[in-house]
């Protein structure tokens, strides 16, 4: 056990939290006896436990007891039902929850688990499943800087993590908690084009994925901003320049800002009332 290991306790093993697990484990942040998990599904608990070698506690009592870290990732309807069966068993002093979902506010989680305790929430994307997420994270009320710095570790090793306020999450669930499936829009619209263009399926899946990653590996590296590298590579009269000027006529740009700035209304309305 490594000298600084806190046991992270998941509460829910679903997909995000396999993730998560999975990151844990392969970055050595914890060795699997300092990660435990609870679920209702027998199944998936069994699974977890001999995939990753962590303990499984069919109830959640037993495993928010344990806990240094309390990971909240069940799905947000599911609140209801558990965040009155953790206040009863959580150490507020000891524990540091961090909730993974979505819409679900700080206040909400430090009403029903109780005055001090620290509460960190994230909103993580479905990248986390590949390691290469991208998640905002902001504090409650009480959570301190090394609070927040604990989540940042624990979800870097699932990607990048960046530090939000609160008011802003509907804004990153717009933007990079839906946006892997505006990429994924892209891709297919590739895919298609590619069919239509008479490219093999296969042949074009393989250029496409190369060329999607290409580019943001490009962005990141160049440290150059999108319109700078767009520009570059936008000879006049060239083939990039016959389909930029399509999607300017089209207005594609100001469309998907609009599809983002309704994304994150939608956000807004489904958290319900702030407070
Ligand atoms: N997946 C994403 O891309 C994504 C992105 C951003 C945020 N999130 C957030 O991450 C959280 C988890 O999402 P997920 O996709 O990992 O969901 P998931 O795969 O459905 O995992 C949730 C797990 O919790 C179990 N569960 C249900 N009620 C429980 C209870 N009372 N006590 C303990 N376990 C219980 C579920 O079992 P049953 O299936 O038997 O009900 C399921 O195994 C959600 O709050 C979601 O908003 C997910």
């Amino acid at each position: 056990m490594k000298h600084d290991a806190h046991k992270l306790v998941f509460i829910g093993a679903g997909n995000m939290a396999e993730a998560l697990i999975k990151g844990v484990l392969h970055k050595s942040l914890a060795s699997p006896e300092d990660v435990a998990a609870t679920d209702v599904n027998g199944v998936r608990l069994e699974y977890i436990r001999s995939a990753y070698g962590v303990e499984t506690f069919e109830h959640n009592a037993a495993g928010v007891a344990l806990a240094d870290v309390l990971f909240l990732a069940v799905k947000p309807q599911s609140f209801g039902e558990v965040l009155p069966e953790i206040a009863e068993h959580l150490n507020r002093e000891k524990t540091l929850v961090i909730s993974i979902a979505a819409g679900v506010s700080t206040s909400r989680i430090e009403s029903a688990l109780g005055e001090g305790t620290r509460v960190v929430r994230v909103m993580p994307n479905i990248a986390a499943l590949a390691g290469v997420g991208a998640a905002g994270v902001c504090a409650g009320r009480w959570a301190n800087g090394d609070d927040l710095a604990r989540a940042e570790d624990i979800l870097g090793a699932v990607g990048v993590a960046a530090r939000v306020e609160e008011s802003q999450m509907d804004a990153v669930t717009a933007i990079s908690g839906s946006g892997p499936a505006y990429v994924f829009y892209l891709i297919e619209a590739m895919q298609e084009a590619a069919k239509e263009l008479g490219l093999n399926e296969n042949t074009a899946r393989r250029l496409i994925l190369m060329t999607v990653r290409g580019a943001a590996e490009l962005c990141e590296s160049s440290g150059e901003p999108a319109a700078l590298l767009r520009e570059r590579v936008t000879s006049k009269g060239g083939t990039t320049a016959a389909a930029l000027a399509v999607m300017k006529e089209w207005g594609v740009k100001e469309h998907l800002v609009e599809a983002m700035r309704a994304a994150r209304d939608r956000s807004n309305e489904l958290s319900g009332p702030k407070g």
